[in-house]
């Protein structure tokens, strides 16, 4: 016998992936998903968006070797997401206290920090907001850290319970890890108000901690800016940040897996250092980054007239994700199914969490065939002509009863 014994019991299901494993062998007729993290268009398919097949064009043409990537990958995909989180001129690119990591999407950034703390004997504490998306217990609990929710927001509410949240932060040691949801937070479609961000910025900041921005969904919002709203509150002169970014989302390239770590120090030479021991936690974990996506990242961001493309296309995403939210507000509210739903039409990003509970997410499926995450999390995105009515009739059966 060599395998450790608790691997002879199958693991549970991934709590999301499983979803569409069960989704797919249901035989019934109508059926719909809303469980899954990906865009779609109305037909329920995930493009490839222009720009990134005109990009992918241009690198076949002049593709001379597939050498590997530096550790940290190639400076100028390095420094094109450095420009995309921080506005131009902004304190901490002048400074050059900035160091950004190309890694295997935003799953591989989260790993990496994680990784690159535990190496360098931080604590190893981290605080996720409750709810948050599942993976975050899961990458920092096998990292070694200790995981401690935050209240984020109470199920069935809209809004971030605020108070509740800093009093379960005023706990946090000094150095500890806080990881917050820089944008379109997952599960909730929930963000802070500017003022929200002042207060948690002032708390990182009485406190000492370390934050960890996700910044998973940048411009799936309101705008590629606009979503760095948490910035100013959270990056302040001289402090310290790490930054995990993902193009999983925004450029569709999903299975691409490109996105970026990019730690703030407090000083030009500190960063570079950070970085130093950022790749030792790189190069122990798959060496060095996969080309393909950063590559295109790269040619898209570094061409003025395909980028500029590339935001409308954002824009287009963001701008269905909208509608279907008043689509979805609509259908709810015309059915009187008992609840707060206007506010969802005015949340963030790509998910909605419609605060159901366990027996109705459970009716939901087996009496309706109709697939949601957990507390009622729905992929707004997942939306279409043909589904809204099937989807509506049955929450209001599980909800209006
Ligand atoms: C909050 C959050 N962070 C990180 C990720 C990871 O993205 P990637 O697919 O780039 O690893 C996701 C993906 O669903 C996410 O929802």
């Amino acid at each position: 016998m060599a395998l450790p014994v608790a691997s002879r019991t199958p693991a549970p299901p991934d709590p999301i992936l499983g979803l569409a494993e069960a989704f797919r062998a249901d035989p019934r007729p109508v059926k719909v998903n809303l469980s899954s993290g990906v865009y779609v268009d109305d037909t329920g398919i995930t493009p490839v968006l222009p720009t990134v097949l005109e990009a992918e064009r241009r690198m076949l043409a002049t593709e001379t070797t597939k050498l590997y990537k530096p550790i940290d990958g190639d400076a100028a995909y390095r420094a094109a997401v450095r420009d995309l989180i921080f506005t131009p001129g902004h304190e901490i690119v002048a400074a050059g206290r900035s160091a950004t990591s190309h890694t295997p999407g935003g799953t591989g950034a989260l790993r990496v920090a994680a990784d690159f703390l535990v190496q360098e004997g931080a604590p190893r504490t981290v605080w996720v907001s409750d709810p948050t998306w599942p993976n975050h217990p899961q990458i920092f609990g096998l990292a070694g850290f200790r995981v401690r929710p935050y209240p984020y927001v109470h199920p069935g509410d809209r809004h971030v319970s605020i108070d509740a949240m800093l009093a379960a932060l005023a706990e946090a040691e000094p150095g500890d890890l806080l990881l917050l949801h820089g944008s379109c937070h997952n599960p909730t479609g929930v963000d802070p108000s500017q003022e929200e961000w002042r207060r948690i910025g002032d708390l990182v900041e009485e406190r000492d901690l370390l934050p960890l921005v996700d910044f998973a969904y940048q411009g799936f919002g309101d705008g590629l800016r606009e979503d760095a709203d948490w910035l100013d509150a959270i990056a302040r002169p001289g402090r310290e940040l790490l930054i995990a970014s993902s193009f999983s989302k925004n450029f569709a390239l999903y299975s691409e897996r490109v996105g970026a770590l990019t730690v703030v120090a407090k000083d030009a030479e500190s960063a570079s250092s950070a970085q130093s021991h950022v790749k030792v936690a790189i190069r122990a974990n798959y060496s060095n980054p996969p080309s393909h996506g950063a590559e295109i990242v790269t040619t898209i961001l570094g061409d003025p007239a395909l980028r500029a493309q590339w935001e409308v296309e954002l824009a287009g995403m963001r701008g269905r994700i909208h509608e279907n939210r008043r689509v979805l507000v609509e259908a709810l509210e015309s059915r009187d199914i008992p609840g707060d739903w206007a506010p969802l039409a005015h949340q963030r990003g790509m998910f909605a969490l419609l605060g159901l509970s366990k027996e109705q997410v459970a009716a939901l499926r087996e009496e309706h065939a109709v697939y949601v995450v957990g507390a009622g999390r729905i992929n707004v995105a997942g939306i279409t002509k043909a589904n809204i009515d099937p989807f509506a009739d049955a929450v209001a059966a599980v909800v209006g009863k």
